[in-house]
């Protein structure tokens, strides 16, 4: 969603800035301005669309100022427009603020000022932010900043200027990351290193009710007690050249291809098949915890939802565990019992999603151990687990989540081998899940080699208007993510539904229109999904299948096969997932969408 981007060195800002932002841009906005001091004002231009569009405004002359902040804007409160694109302004044009987040307690601190007489222009909770500062300003800003975030309820992410401070940059943050880059004689502060990391790898994440203050000299942080904090400098590894394409058209191809790398990454250094087992660093201060371990309850949104559906069925498979799993946003509405027995993991990419933060602080509360799968290193819910383990797959810039949702599904492998090599699962049981994992990262690169055949089936599938996704068992959870990947990227209807409730209802949708991506690989429910298929056939329904390389009937019943090589079933969603990524892809390319930044979407859905 929003992003920020702020600095202050030598440089000369506004360029830095948008390079900034192009680095953000992968989050999903719909506006985007900047704020850069200039010769005892604030020069601001904002612009509604891509940063290119805010890169061709106020460029009639170069800007000289070296201290700035910008921000990408994805809307809440009110539509994509110039006004209410970030920085907001205060009343005299002296104070800039760029925010992520939402002020809880906006419309009450807008009335309060409006009675004191400031005038608003945006239909924004952030602009209060800005008349809030100017309100609290006596010459000094970091106090000033202090005092304004003091008043806020809600979360936040900000950095703002005042034009009587040029060379400062204040940073603050509750709910919504601040990461500050230390370079040579220059600082940055941004919502997400891929900003930083050109420019710096040494970075700093500032916590909850923290503060920064930087300028060309140097920086210093503190808490709202005005105490000045001194905290660990992390080096990150890479430069942000991640962020480039490498030949391919889109991110999400690129994404698509590195599958077998991140699969790669994600088992390096934790198979230990001497003793068939898994290691996990992350979860070894609670490993004992985890042995005892009665229940989970896995919470997650969108594609890492899926990967927790699959989850269950790796957990009930490997271990002794009751399994739960809801959906982020919901589970605070669950009268749910939680007790030290029972743990609650939660899924997340880029791990600042609101809803799973919102729904892990809930079970904290309540006394569960509090576990995480999270691929953004020293992000908000990696921060509030008790332990975890990281995807290790790179960033993925693609909205629609690809290489995470396979590695998500292996490290819930390595987690359910772990806990399950305690609770009675055999050493031949744990060796047979080390080499079928093991032998993934292949069989994936063999699907890939079917690009063409892939493609050639989008293609002819590109004109319908509605699609209905099937599987039964660890294939319900691919079909609900093959259905979410068309509709995300192409914006074609598709609906995921286990295979048995079709008879239940959307069968009555079925005609030579309403075609059926079947997933249908060789395992214990691989008859009952044959009966599904002919039912459907019966109905002059045309089936799409993705099925095992063996199996000779389907090509009987089938228009047409997808071919995806055999593993444990508990793994086969990993591979039964990649054609269908292609699948969607391909239709979404042959109608021109804009694929790695689909309409509405945010990569990192920061708001509840
Ligand atoms: C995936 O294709 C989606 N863009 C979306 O459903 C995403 O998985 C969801 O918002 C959760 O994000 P997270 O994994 O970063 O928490």
């Amino acid at each position: 969603m929003c992003g920020i981007i702020g600095y202050c060195g030598g440089r000369a800002a506004r360029p830095l800035l948008l390079d900034g932002l192009k680095r953000l841009e992968y989050r999903g906005y719909d506006s985007a301005g900047l704020a850069v001091a200039d010769g005892g004002r604030l020069n601001v231009v904002r612009a509604v669309g891509k940063v290119s569009d805010l890169e061709k405004k106020g460029i009639e002359r170069p800007l000289p100022g070296h201290c700035g902040i910008a921000h990408t804007r994805w809307a809440t409160h009110g539509r994509p427009s110039e006004a209410n694109a970030h920085p907001h302004l205060d009343c005299r044009e002296r104070v800039a603020v760029v925010h992520n987040g939402i002020i809880e307690n906006y419309l009450e601190l807008k009335q309060e000022l409006q009675a004191k007489g400031h005038a608003f222009r945006s239909e924004t909770d952030s602009e209060v932010v800005a008349h809030l500062i100017e309100e609290c300003f006596a010459g000094d800003l970091e106090k000033a900043v202090r005092l304004a975030v003091l008043r806020l309820e809600g979360t936040f992410g900000l950095a703002v200027m005042h034009a009587d401070a040029p060379e400062q940059v204040v940073a603050a943050r509750r709910g919504s990351p601040i990461i500050l880059g230390l370079g040579e004689g220059e600082f940055f502060a941004a919502s997400d290193a891929n900003a930083l990391l050109p420019y710096t790898q040494k970075v700093i994440s500032l916590n909850d009710d923290e503060m920064a203050v930087l300028s060309p000299g140097g920086y210093h942080i503190k808490n709202l007690n005005d105490e000045f904090l001194q905290k660990e400098i992390e080096i990150r590894e890479g430069r942000g050249e991640e962020a480039d394409k490498k030949g391919f058209e889109h991110y999400m191809l690129k994404e698509i291809f590195e599958q077998p790398e991140a699969i790669e990454n994600a088992c390096r250094g934790r198979l230990l098949e001497s003793e068939g087992v898994s290691k996990l660093g992350g979860l070894e201060p609670v490993l004992e915890r985890l042995k005892n371990l009665k229940r989970l309850v896995i919470v997650s949104c969108g594609t890492s939802y899926y990967a927790g559906l699959c989850g269950r069925y790796i957990f009930e498979s490997l271990c002794e565990l009751h399994v739960e799993v809801e959906v982020a946003s919901e589970f605070r509405y669950r009268r749910l019992k939680l007790d030290a027995d029972t743990a609650v993991l939660a899924l997340s990419q880029s791990g600042e999603t609101a809803d799973t933060l919102a729904a892990i602080r809930e079970a904290k509360r309540k006394g569960a151990l509090i576990l995480g799968v999270v691929n953004v290193v020293g992000s908000a819910i990696a921060q509030v687990t008790d332990a975890g383990v990281y995807n290790h797959a790179g960033p993925e810039f693609g909205v629609a989540s690809t290489k995470i949702y396979t590695s998500q599904l292996v490290v819930l492998t390595l987690m359910a081998l772990l806990i399950g090599r305690y609770q009675g699962l055999s050493f031949t049981e744990g060796s047979a899940v080390i080499q079928a994992l093991k032998r993934l990262p292949r069989q994936v690169k063999g699907i890939l080699t079917d690009i063409e055949h892939i493609k050639d089936i989008a293609q002819r599938y590109a004109r319908y208007q509605d699609f209905l996704f099937i599987g039964r068992q660890h294939n319900y959870p691919t079909a609900m993510e093959g259905a979410l990947k068309l509709k995300e990227i192409s914006y074609i209807h598709a609906e995921g539904y286990p295979a048995g409730e079709m008879k239940h209802g959307p069968i009555s949708l079925i005609d030579a229109e309403f075609p059926t991506v079947a997933i249908v690989t060789q395992d214990a429910t691989a008859d009952k999904m044959l009966s599904n298929i002919q039912e459907i056939k019966a109905r002059n329904g045309r089936v799409l299948a993705v099925a095992s390389q063996g199996d000779g009937r389907i090509t009987e019943v089938c228009d047409d096969v997808i071919r995806v090589p055999e593993t444990l079933p508990i793994l086969q969603p990993v591979l039964n997932i990649v054609p269908l990524q292609l699948f969607a892809y391909f239709i979404a390319r042959s109608k021109g969408r804009d694929i790695d930044k689909p309409r509405n979407l945010a990569k990192s859905v920061t708001v509840e």
